[in-house]
């Protein structure tokens, strides 16, 4: 029986339409702006409120301290002055703090530099690194990733190359990027971890081998932790103590980190995040770089070339914010891992629903430990595409992303972020997955 002559929670008609007006036709390699503008237009058309699950907006209020030190800069005026691109002092000091007490690594403030979200400094990164050496010109993704990332090489013109590192854990990770690296034309690699979509976590073991063969290779890699501290299967909250957040950092010495101040610190409006270049990478001279830049000198190219073509600094009051977040983090008078804790305990109870109702959660490990539950989870329907279950899902009012749009393999799959989804939502979710399960499991 087709879902046309049955009774969903949303609409079928007015659903149908929507996709319609909105031309997409295939859902699967919609945006997620694309998808989040249809769901805003179904939910308008029909009255009814969905379960949002397609867009990873922070959930909860901003970090308090961070406000109050912006207003605290604002009211001083830091609004009509230009910031110096390279940070502000107070925020750069702070940041290598941050870094000694919850990664574990030595970094000089001048290599941390604010950025307008690590969208920036994954921008910024890719920019400059492509112009090192003419004989690295090709990027390397590994997915799933955040599909900005893709869009970002794309739009730059840049060549890349990505591989979905499902079938590649443990010590196969090492073969597989051997094989890739050994070809000489990578500059760069990215991944973020924990990871969007997925949610997997690198081992120490894969970073070992991430780091070792980088530096073998001479391949600069470029750690995304846009969720930092947030594997909640380990308490990395304390200052100085470990664990701390794993990084590649620990095997190798020229690396880029992006630390973002949006979801650990729920600070996306501000657009402020940091990019750490590790001392060696920021002092490191590239002949190449005096053909687009005044020096040779990776960081200094950075800052003064890459950043100030860009937009010339980032907001002066919000760098103030993050100042402060981080020494309260850094004094042990914030425990920010505490303060999104709500997105693993959420994601809990949310991935049970699904389980319980016939689906499957498609990254599921970590080598052999379940995967944490956190700001997103992968999920599939026996007998359906990504594509087809993410349309199917909208007549129930559930929506997510395909993973097709991450460079992910998994072409059954769907991408949930749990941020959106309030407590007072569950009942209804699980009322829908049940009708969802009882309409399609015998087809
Ligand atoms: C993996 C990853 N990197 C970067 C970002 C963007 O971070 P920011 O808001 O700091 O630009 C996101 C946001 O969803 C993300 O998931």
């Amino acid at each position: 029986m087709s879902l046309q002559t049955k009774s969903t929670p949303i609409d079928y008609q007015i659903v149908t339409q929507q996709i319609l007006e909105n031309k997409m036709e295939n859902l699967g390699k919609a945006s997620i702006r694309e998808i989040k503008k249809l769901i805003d237009d179904i939910e308008k058309a029909s009255g009814e409120k969905f379960v949002r699950m397609e867009m990873g907006i922070p959930g909860l209020p901003p970090t308090k301290v961070g406000v109050d030190a912006e207003i605290e800069a604002l009211k001083k005026g830091v609004a009509s002055v230009y910031p110096d691109i390279f940070g502000i002092q107070p925020l750069k000091i702070e940041t290598s703090r941050f870094v000694k007490l919850f990664l574990d690594i030595d970094v000089s403030p001048e290599g941390c530099i604010p950025t307008g979200g690590s969208t920036m400094g994954s921008f910024a990164s890719f920019i400059t690194i492509h112009k090192c050496n003419p004989l690295k010109y090709v990027s390397l993704l590994i997915d799933p990733g955040f599909p900005l990332h893709h869009q970002q090489l794309m739009v730059l013109g840049q060549r890349f190359e990505s591989f979905d590192v499902y079938n590649y854990r443990g010590e196969k990770l090492k073969d597989k990027l051997d094989s890739i690296l050994s070809k000489g034309n990578i500059s760069c690699l990215l991944y973020s971890n924990p990871n969007n979509p997925s949610w997997i976590c690198f081992t120490e073991r894969e970073l070992k081998i991430i780091g070792e063969l980088c530096s073998k290779f001479d391949v600069i890699p470029i750690e995304d932790l846009a969720y930092f501290a947030m594997d909640f299967r380990r308490d990395m909250s304390k200052p100085g103590v470990p664990p701390y957040q794993p990084t590649v950092a620990k095997y190798t010495d020229t690396y880029i980190l992006t630390i973002s101040s949006s979801k650990a610190f729920s600070y996306a409006g501000q657009r402020t995040s940091m990019m750490i270049i590790s001392d060696k990478l920021f002092n490191r001279r590239y002949p190449s770089l005096k053909n687009f830049y005044s020096t040779d000198i990776f960081g200094h190219s950075v800052i003064f070339g890459t950043i100030y073509a860009i937009c010339a600094g980032v907001s002066h009051s919000a760098q103030y914010a993050l100042a402060a977040i981080f020494k309260a983090a850094n004094d042990g008078k914030l425990n920010f891992v505490e303060e999104v804790k709500e997105y693993g305990e959420k994601a809990k109870i949310m991935k049970k629903l699904f389980i319980d109702n016939g689906f499957k959660i498609v990254y599921d490990k970590d080598e052999d430990e379940p995967i944490a539950d956190g700001f997103y989870f992968t999920f599939s329907y026996p007998g359906y595409t990504g594509e087809e279950l993410l349309k199917e899902l909208l007549y129930y009012g559930i929506s997510a992303i395909s993973l097709s749009i991450t460079g992910s393999e998994r072409l059954e799959g769907i991408r949930a972020c749990v941020s959106l989804v309030q407590r007072s939502q569950f009942p209804d979710l699980e009322y829908r997955l049940k009708k969802f399960n009882a309409d399609h499991k015998n087809f």
